[in-house]
């Protein structure tokens, strides 16, 4: 059975929400007693529409992708932001990166067919995955997506052998492992040999891939990708990790006289989680990414490429809460209080997975101090099924609305339906509206697969 560790260093902060603004999303404000999202009283959309409930602030979402597109293209015009939609995607979030000029980094044929279903451009695609099936590269060719980001050498073939088999050519970029690992504060350069993605330096994996791919028909070898990390806040990281690429673009000009027109330097961009956290913004971001760039290509003598950023959680973490009912509050003398909800580790893992941590409060309660000690628990059949452990929180009783915030990446996108928990639905708020993007599943829903 798992055992909840306490944190000895917990305590009731008396914060109320107006102390969590680093967290918040855009739009969040206390009216009275009550969390307010997108002009939407939250208390009331979880009693109508039921709990557990994925909201969104998409004044948010939209507002982080305009506001790093345009700190990107003031300091660098030959920029673009893929969202990367592993953190969170359905059609409307999709449509909604469209409208706002992105392009869309997607690591699965599920997450094409849904940039598809929605309309999506697929030249501005970019498609990932460590081990594409064939179906997959077969959609991917055949939809016409703009780049397949390459990860191994027996993806090179099929794809140069599919790309053959159409009379057709495909752009492609190769996954290179820079060997940099980012920790939330800092960077370690390791012998990066010792991952699943990409192609290694050192081993010349990467020379000899790059190599292979401007000999091989039916593929055009546009530039290189990499990708360091995630929840990054040392920016240091991702300068490091362009000097290193600028480095291998500059002997591999030197020993093939190929030049990058493409680098793609994946997502990473560290947020807050807690109130505590000081992420970097989007301008700072740019500046570091945009600055770097020019410095190692200008003192390599390499022209300027197209550069283009991967971010997901940057973009929708913070604009996203769960709503949940209390059910029960469980009090253990001497020991610790669980406070029971009716979601769980089905519609946030990342607690039992990555030891997350977050910050909730009463939404009913928004205006009142966090005056007590709790562990979040959800209502699924393991001890580890766990929210929030040793978090302050307004004094909780059953049917109070609970509020976490920090949940729009990472979360819906990896639910799952474990004790046949029917998955959360998905609502976008914005000036008082409320716009459903994915329903809540029924019954119905877990059937559709029995025979
Ligand atoms: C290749 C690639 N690009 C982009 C991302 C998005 O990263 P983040 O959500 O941290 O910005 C990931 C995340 O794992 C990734 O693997």
């Amino acid at each position: 059975m798992a055992h909840i560790a306490h944190d000895p260093d917990a305590r009731p902060d008396m914060r109320t929400t107006h102390d969590l603004r680093v967290v918040l999303p855009r739009t969040a404000e206390v009216r009275g007693d009550r969390l307010f999202i997108g002009g939407v009283d939250v208390v009331e959309l979880a009693q109508t529409r039921g709990t557990a409930l994925y909201v969104m602030d998409e004044a948010h979402i939209r507002g982080q992708l305009r506001s790093l597109i345009s700190a990107l293209r003031s300091r660098y015009e030959r920029s673009e932001v893929a969202y990367a939609g592993k953190a969170f995607t359905s059609k409307a979030m999709v449509a909604l990166v469209g409208e706002e000029g992105g392009c869309l980094d997607v690591s699965s044929g599920g997450e094409l067919a849904i940039a598809r279903a929605a309309g999506f451009s697929m030249k501005r695609v970019v498609v990932h995955g460590n081990n594409k099936t064939l179906l997959e590269l077969v959609e991917a060719i055949d939809a016409g997506v703009g780049r397949i980001v390459v990860d191994c050498f027996e993806e090179l073939e099929r794809i140069s052998a599919l790309a053959t088999e159409r009379a057709s050519t495909q752009a492609i970029l190769l996954r290179i492992a820079p060997g940099i690992v980012a920790d939330t504060h800092e960077y370690l350069q390791t012998g990066g040999e010792d991952s699943k993605f990409g192609f290694g330096i050192a081993s010349g994996a990467a020379l000899d891939a790059i190599r292979r791919a401007l000999d091989a028909p039916g593929v055009v070898l546009k530039g290189l990708h990499c990708h360091i990390g995630s929840q990054i806040f040392a920016l240091d990281s991702f300068a490091k990790a362009i000097e290193v690429m600028a480095d291998l673009i500059a002997s591999v000009r030197t020993e093939t006289g190929f030049i990058t027109e493409d680098l793609d330097l994946g997502g990473g961009l560290g947020i807050a989680y807690q109130a505590a956290d000081k992420p970097s913004d989007v301008e700072q971001f740019a500046e570091v990414i945009t600055s770097a760039v020019k410095r190692e290509f200008g003192a390599r003598d390499l022209p300027l490429p197209l550069v283009t950023v991967e971010p997901g959680r940057s973009i929708v973490a913070n604009a996203g809460v769960t709503l949940y009912t209390v059910g029960a509050v469980k009090e253990i003398p001497g020991i610790r209080t669980y406070i029971a909800v009716d979601g769980g580790m089905t519609d946030n893992i990342r607690t039992a997975l990555y030891d997350a941590r977050y910050e909730s409060i009463l939404a009913n309660k928004a205006d009142q101090p966090r005056s007590t000690l709790v562990t979040i628990a959800g209502k699924h059949c393991e001890s580890g099924d766990v929210i929030l452990i040793d978090t302050p929180l307004q004094p909780a009783e059953p049917g109070d609305t609970l509020c976490v915030f920090t949940t729009g990446a990472y979360n819906q996108s990896m639910a799952s339906n474990y004790n046949r928990q029917v998955r959360p639905g998905v609502v976008f708020v914005k000036d008082g509206i409320v716009r459903e993007v994915l329903r809540r599943e029924t019954y119905d829903d877990l059937m559709r697969c029995e025979v």
